[in-house]
């Protein structure tokens, strides 16, 4: 190893130790701390499911639930996936976004929109236990 690289490796090992910095160690948590995660995560699920039957979402009146009724057909468990539609591998919200400009006729919505992240908490909740299949057709 070169003198420049282990000076390079003892600065990183260094602000490791001064930042207190752990590898990969889950945080403490309360029992408390998990009951209102899992409210939180529910009422995410909640949202999703009525955004599934919102007009607002797109310009045309149409709902992702005409076409995917209890987000059927949404295959959560195969992303990411390569998308025919976009030409690349994609994410599920890249498809959700798809939908949404085509099918709605409305605007793209932001991945850290809270109607996005909704709609993924649903879509997934309405699949748990399927085995994940990254990749699948
Ligand atoms: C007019 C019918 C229609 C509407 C409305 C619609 N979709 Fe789709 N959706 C499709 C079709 C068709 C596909 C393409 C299936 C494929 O080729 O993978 C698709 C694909 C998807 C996929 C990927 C499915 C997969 O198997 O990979 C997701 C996720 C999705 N839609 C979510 C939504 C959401 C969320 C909405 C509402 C914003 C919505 N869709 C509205 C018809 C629709």
């Amino acid at each position: 190893m070169g003198i420049k690289k282990a000076t390079m490796m003892a600065v990183a090992m260094a602000a490791l130790v001064l930042t207190g910095m752990q590898p990969a160690r889950a945080d403490e948590f309360t029992q408390k701390d998990l009951e209102l995660w899992q409210g939180q995560y529910e009422a995410a699920v909640k949202k999703g499911r009525q955004v599934f039957t919102d007009p607002g979402l797109g310009t045309n009146g149409v709902v992702c639930a005409q076409c995917h009724p209890n987000a059927a057909n949404t295959h959560p468990e195969t992303y990411p996936k390569f998308q025919k539609q976009l030409g690349k591998v994609a994410t599920m919200a890249e498809m959700i976004n798809f939908c949404i400009m085509n099918p709605l006729e409305g605007k793209p919505l932001a991945l850290d929109d809270p109607r996005m992240i909704a709609i993924q908490a649903y879509i997934t909740e309405e699949r748990r236990g399927v085995p994940l299949a990254p990749g699948k057709h």
